[in-house]
Parts: C-alpha cells; sequence; structure tokens
C-alpha cells in the first residue's frame, strides 16, 4: 500500500519544537527578509515565512522593494543587516525582477547569516560535502521527511529532474552526500532519456515547474516519488507529478500541497535559529 509522505504533519512536528525552544530564549531570533517586486506566487511565500516566524516568537525585518530597483539598493539592506547584531538571519526571495543580478545580490549576504544556504561559500561546503552554515530550505526539507519516514538512501539510484539552484543542484548533492547514486536530469534532457533514467529511480524527484509532467510510465514499481512543483493552474495549485496515475506505483509519495511546501517553510525556521545559536555561541564550524 502506496504511504503519503504528510509534510505538513511532519513540519508541524518541527515547528512546534522549534517554538518551545525559541520561547525559553530572553533575547529572540530575528530574520531580515527581502522581496523585491510582486510576483504573486513569491507573495505568498513570504507571507507564509514570515506569518509561521512571526506565530513561532522569531521576530521578522520585512523589507519590500519596488519592481524598480537597482542591485545596489537591496545591497545596502544586505550589508546594513551583516553588520547589525540583532539580525540573524537574511533571506533574499528569489526569483528577483529581471533587471537584478541575483548572484551579485546574495554573495553579499554574510555566510555565517544565510538563511537559505545560498551563498557561493554555503552552495561550496555543501557540494564537497563540508558542512554549511545552513543548507537550502527545499533540498533539506526533502532529506528530513525521507529520514523521518524512515526511507533508505544510501545506496538508492536518485533522479532528479531539475537542475534549479535552488531545488534541482543541492538536492543532488545533499543525495549524493546521503550516499545515493545521483542522475540529474534537466531541460536540455531528452524526452527519450528522461523517461528511460527515471524508470531506474528507486527515488524520483520532480522539480521542473511543468504541471503533471511525470505519469506512471516515469516511476518504477515501488519507487519513492517526491513531488517539488507548486503550479498554479486555473487557481488551483498542481505538481509536477499527476498524482492520480502514479499513487498506486509509488511505494512513498508526497502530496501537493502539503507534501514538500511545509517542510521548505519549517527548514527555515530552523536554520534561522542554528544561525542564531551559532553566533550566541560564537561558534565557527571551521
Ligand atoms: N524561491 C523559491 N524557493 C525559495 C527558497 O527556498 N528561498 C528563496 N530565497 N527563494 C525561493
Amino acid at each position: 500500500m502506496t504511504i503519503i509522505l504528510d509534510g505538513k504533519k511532519t513540519a508541524q512536528k518541527i515547528i512546534s519544537k522549534i517554538s518551545e525552544e525559541v520561547f525559553k530564549l530572553d533575547v529572540k531570533p530575528k530574520l531580515g527578509v527581502i522581496l523585491a517586486g510582486d510576483n504573486p506566487a513569491s507573495l505568498i511565500y513570504v507571507n507564509n515565512k514570515l506569518k509561521i516566524a512571526k506565530e513561532i516568537g522569531i521576530e521578522v525585518d520585512f523589507k519590500h522593494f519596488t519592481q524598480n530597483l537597482t542591485n545596489n539598493e537591496i545591497i545596502k539592506k544586505i550589508l546594513e543587516w551583516n553588520k547589525d547584531d540583532s539580525v540573524n538571519a537574511i533571506l533574499v526571495q528569489l526569483p528577483l525582477p529581471g533587471i537584478l543580478y541575483a548572484p551579485s545580490i546574495i554573495e553579499k549576504i554574510d555566510s555565517k547569516k544565510d538563511a537559505d544556504g545560498f551563498t557561493p561559500y554555503n552552495i561550496g561546503q555543501l557540494i564537497l560535502g563540508y558542512k554549511p552554515y545552513a543548507e537550502p530550505c527545499t533540498p533539506k526539507g526533502i532529506i528530513r521527511l525521507l529520514k523521518e519516514y524512515n526511507i533508505e538512501i544510501e545506496g538508492k539510484i536518485a533522479v532528479v529532474l531539475g537542475r534549479s539552484n535552488i531545488v534541482g543542484k543541492p538536492l543532488s548533492a545533499l543525495l549524493r552526500q546521503n550516499n545515493a547514486a545521483v542522475i540529474n536530469l534537466h531541460s536540455k534532457t531528452s524526452e527519450k532519456n528522461i523517461l528511460a533514467f527515471s524508470k531506474q529511480a528507486d527515488i524520483l524527484v520532480a522539480a521542473i515547474g511543468q504541471p503533471n509532467y511525470v505519469t506512471s510510465e516515469f516511476v518504477k514499481d515501488d519507487a519513492v516519488v517526491i513531488d517539488v512543483g507548486i503550479n498554479r493552474v486555473n487557481n488551483k495549485i498542481i505538481g509536477d507529478v499527476d498524482f492520480k496515475s502514479v499513487v498506486d506505483k509509488a511505494s512513498y509519495i508526497t502530496p501537493v500541497p502539503g507534501g514538500v511546501g511545509p517542510m521548505t517553510i519549517a527548514m527555515l525556521m530552523e536554520n534561522t535559529l542554528e544561525l542564531y545559536k551559532n553566533q550566541h555561541k560564537k561558534i565557527n564550524p571551521l
């Protein structure tokens, strides 16, 4: 029988533990959040992050820039927060409007305050298999969800569809670090090869932003299927996996919504608290 991986319940459990820890702290952790422009999906994601943070006692400083701005305006805010000891974690919501250049902005975040684990130092550590100050939230949340359900990663064939900097690349690194054999496919892989490799997967992750792309023919019997897609179609949220077609074939599957999404937010809260603790203990993992 297929088991539905309940990201909502798992995230709530993690968030409630973090909340208990935060409650005991005299000085609360603070998360600085930057949003540029009015991308409707980003507005919803950021509001969800701010809402959960506030609910569990994490302070937030939210800076919402308009669409028409320069790299320097955002960088100025980042440098200000880097210097401010009361700000423990910094997040710049992606994607940024086209006129901005994300790498020049992200690299300015102090890696010790990098809530997303996106700076070159933190990503470098991750790829090398060393400890970053924080790991990217969605990949970290997926690994945590697999572990919460005691799903073996070591020795498995993991196929990751999508090579984004936010999910596909860091997730491939984390799966490799957990001793999976990782195959990372992308938009320039032929459909024929995507199908052929996906069918070999013990763990199949879809992070390509194409609604209902993965159907049962892509899925090996008893595979673990992780759906990272959040696609808005006719005002409904649809994943990258055609759930109905795949559910009976998989051993485990994440739903959309209620799978990976809530885990991303839980990991952001965890990263914020970990960065706070690191800064307060003056620990340097190097
Ligand atoms: N956009 C989509 N997912 C994410 C994320 O995890 N962090 C940031 N900063 N932007 C995102």
